[in-house]
């Protein structure tokens, strides 16, 4: 399902979007990530890293990506837009689902790793013999990831492979494998399924899976009604964006299930748009 498919039109479109098509245009062009953004439709680990990071970072100093003063737009989209506050949540439930489970001697993989923040920042304190790997299929995201390793220095070692995730050619590898951003870009449920078959083979029997979704737009409940007409509006109109392949939690339990998986939880977000799911490869 799409989310292209639902919500409002440009007919309905309030005050807030009184700009227009144009005008939001030009104002994404006035920042990097907007840049990146009308190029793209979609976002590469590096920008998912800097969207992740941003309540640390950029809403601390107001600052963009190039040091200059962030505009209305980009402050906007970070700051408010549902989806991205959602994003910057289950980053934060992931965080909390993994670090629990860390033990000395385990493989941990990131898939796709993007700049792996989400197994970077836990704390391994504590625990030793503890190896990551960066699986994406982007080269620039696996030496992003090796330079947020350097940067962040954790007490780990870690190894970046370039890889499809459809084909990992590793059975029985990884204790855990925490995945974002990867199934939200595939619309065909079976394909989807297909992921979760080959998480399924690269972890070892009980390993532990962690992986998010979008819901469909009739369970969201934004913060604010306002916000989510604006995110419609530049997501659909000014830059249809590709991460469009929303699916609930009955479809979402489903594939695992039929993937080799146990769901354990479905831990969602406060406004119930990107839930983080922990499940177990059966034996
Ligand atoms: C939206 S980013 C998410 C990165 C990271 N998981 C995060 O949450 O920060 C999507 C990533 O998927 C990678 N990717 C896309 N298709 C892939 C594939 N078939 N196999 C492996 N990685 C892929 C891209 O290179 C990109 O780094």
């Amino acid at each position: 399902m799409s989310i292209i498919s639902h919500g409002h039109t440009g007919a309905a479109r309030g005050p807030e979007t009184d700009p227009g098509i144009a005008e939001a245009r030009a104002a994404l062009q006035g920042f990097e990530l907007g840049r990146f953004l009308l190029s793209n439709l979609g976002l590469n680990g590096y920008w998912t890293s800097y969207v992740l990071m941003h309540p640390e970072r950029g809403r601390l100093t107001n600052r963009s990506s190039d040091g200059s003063p962030m505009t209305e737009l980009e402050s906007r989209l970070l700051n408010r837009c549902p989806i991205i506050l959602a994003t910057q949540e289950r980053f934060q439930l992931f965080r909390a689902l993994t670090q629990p489970l860390i033990r000395s001697g385990m493989r941990l993989a990131s898939l796709p790793g993007g700049l792996m923040d989400d197994l970077l920042t836990l704390d391994y304190s504590g625990v030793e013999d503890v190896v990551l790997t960066a699986v994406d299929l982007d080269p620039d995201s696996l030496s992003g990831a090796e330079a947020n390793y350097r940067q962040r220095n954790p007490p780990v070692t870690i190894e970046c492979e370039a890889r499809d995730a459809w084909n990992l050619e590793s059975a029985d590898r990884w204790d855990l494998i925490t995945s974002n951003g990867l199934n939200i870009y595939v619309e065909d449920d079976e394909r989807c399924t297909d992921f979760y078959r080959s998480v399924a083979r690269a972890l070892r029997p009980e390993g532990m899976f962690i992986v998010s979704f979008i819901t469909t737009p009739d369970e969201w409940q934004p913060t604010s009604a306002s916000d989510l007409d604006y995110q419609r509006f530049l997501f659909q109109e000014v830059l249809p964006v590709k991460w469009t392949c929303v699916r609930d939690e009955g479809k979402t339990r489903q594939q695992l299930t039929q993937a080799g998986f146990d769901v354990i939880s479905v831990t969602y977000d406060e406004q119930r748009m990107f839930p983080a799911v922990l499940a177990k490869r059966r034996r």
